[in-house]
């Protein structure tokens, strides 16, 4: 579970790439796989263990190609397989391992295994999830899909339904079909072949469900307020007790780590907020992934309690949970969790190193890149349209990373970003400082090197205390400064005031 396997360490430091809006090497105004490849300098200097590489495969893009044609193909778009060997090449003199993205949950609708599914053509009728409707012509069961709509959609040619627990261009594969299983055993060995050291499986816990397909009850006032989404998708509605992994449905993880390999570092997608920790620590049981990572800090407002009271969790089920405070699904957490300040930034960055775990850094967290909030005619993202204008939103988080200060494509493109770039000079590479977030995020992911594994974590009000061997790190997540004695201090996230600690700050000793 926390063991080192291949190029990995125990615990690693993963930075989150994602394609599309990393760097530009062609003028289209959307990243490369070119781009990733002259990124990787950056990436390796700030002292992370790995890359986690989103999907850049062959797919028709509507859910940020989380929408698959062909799992072994780069989309030409992000460029060639000769491309992503570099990638790999790079990566590994730099010292990084390289993950990528595997999205098994679901393909696209117009990938050929969809087209021969619809056509009932030999072998392939039962790869998706077809279903029946019910005498009255409406959906098997209530189930609900994560954007919010049912998780049915009707095929006029099989007259039946079929399952979409996403976008109904996204139908369902049915994982328990063995030639499923197959075809996914061959792409991941396909990636291992051509170097990958370890794989995200997306969507994770959306594999399985219960074969009778009952309904799913109403969620009670606790499993709503616990849920992955908030109330303003009706997907937080329900208890999700037949639509997720029912019984032991995570003891699938144990095909995974049979396909990937003992040496192969892997990490799922936990998406349901209800029973978060105790998925992942099934999922992460012996023989099955390293990591499952969770929403947890990404939705929910991040106090000294949360964050004492999801450690205690991990702790207590004794699970692979990895942290992380933004991804290329939730709102940049120096905006969220924060006021957009290099302060805040800073503080974070802290947080993040000070927790036991694996740790996922979100390109252009070193930055302190804020949250953009993008006029509706800039989104592309699905999701967000709708949602809008509740939800802060995915592509808000997905605005490409500022190389440069220069606009209007901040060293990103020289054509037109496919989203909009404004506001972000301050915060650019070229423009970062010794005393800004990226400074920091290299300081704080050195000593995170030099931490104990072992860690105790308790929250005092605002303040939340990590003992980590002999270093004892101090946060004030809140806004009035707070008595502290901290000695002669080590590493601090902004200027001291002898006997507190000032609002909005943490610090780091060693005894
Ligand atoms: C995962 C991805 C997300 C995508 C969804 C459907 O949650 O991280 O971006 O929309 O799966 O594939």
């Amino acid at each position: 579970m926390t063991q080192t396997r291949g190029r990995w360490p125990a615990n690693p430091v993963l930075y989150e790439i994602y394609p599309r809006s990393f760097r530009d090497t062609t003028g289209s105004g959307e990243g490369d796989l070119a781009g990733v490849l002259q990124g990787l300098d950056h990436v390796a200097s700030l002292g992370v263990d790995g890359i986690w590489l989103a999907p850049f495969y062959e797919s028709p893009m509507v859910d940020g190609g989380y929408d698959i044609t062909d799992h072994c193909a780069v989309d030409p778009r992000f460029g060639t397989l000769d491309d992503f060997d570099a990638i790999v090449e790079r990566a590994h003199t730099l010292d990084l391992a390289v993950c990528i993205d595997l999205v098994f949950n679901h393909t696209s609708d117009r990938h050929p295994w969809f087209r021969k599914s619809i056509a009932g053509e030999d072998g392939y009728e039962d790869w998706y999830v077809w279903h029946d409707p019910k005498p009255d012509g409406s959906p098997p069961n209530n189930w609900i899909s994560f954007f919010g709509e049912p998780a049915w959609t009707w095929n006029p040619v099989r007259r039946q339904y079929y399952l979409r627990q996403f976008l109904s261009c996204q139908p369902s594969l049915d994982l328990r079909h063995p030639a499923v299983q197959d075809a996914h055993e061959k792409i991941v060995q396909f990636w291992r072949d051509r170097g990958v050291d370890g794989f995200r499986f997306d969507a994770v816990t959306s594999y399985l469900f219960d074969n009778s397909m009952g309904d799913n009850p109403p969620a009670s006032e606790t499993v709503q307020a616990r849920n992955a989404t908030d109330e303003s998708n009706p997907y937080s509605y329900q208890d999700h007790l037949n639509d997720m992994l029912p019984g032991d449905g995570a003891a699938f993880a144990e095909r995974l780590r049979d396909w990937a390999g003992p040496d192969a570092w892997l990490i799922g997608e936990i998406n349901s907020g209800n029973r978060s920790v105790e998925l992942a620590a099934e999922f992460t049981a012996p023989d099955r992934l390293d990591a499952g990572y969770t929403v947890d800090l990404m939705v929910n407002e991040v106090t000294p309690h949360k964050v004492a009271d999801l450690v205690a969790r991990k702790e207590e089920h004794g699970c692979g949970l990895a942290f992380v405070l933004s991804c290329h699904d939730q709102p940049r957490g120096v905006s969220r969790a924060g006021d957009g300040s290099p302060r805040d930034a800073k503080l974070l960055a802290l947080l993040s190193v000070a927790l036991p775990g694996p740790l996922i850094v979100w390109q252009g967290e070193e930055l302190g890149q804020k949250q953009a909030n993008l006029p509706f005619e800039a989104i592309h993202d699905p999701f967000d349209r709708l949602f809008w204008p509740v939800h802060p939103g995915r592509d808000g988080a997905r605005v490409p990373f500022p190389w440069q200060a220069r606009e209007p494509g901040h060293g990103f493109t020289d054509g037109t970003p496919w989203l909009p770039m404004e506001g972000l000079a301050e915060v650019a590479l070229d423009q970062q400082d010794a005393d800004g977030p990226l400074a920091f995020w290299r300081e704080a992911l050195a000593l995170r090197r030099k931490l104990d594994p072992q860690s105790e974590v308790e929250a005092d009000g605002d303040l939340l205390h990590i003992r980590r061997g002999a270093h004892r790190i101090a946060l004030n997540l809140g806004q009035d400064a707070l008595p502290c004695d901290y000695g002669d201090p080590q590493l601090a996230t902004a200027p001291l005031q002898e006997g507190t600690l000032p609002a909005r700050t943490g610090v780091v000793w060693r005894d």
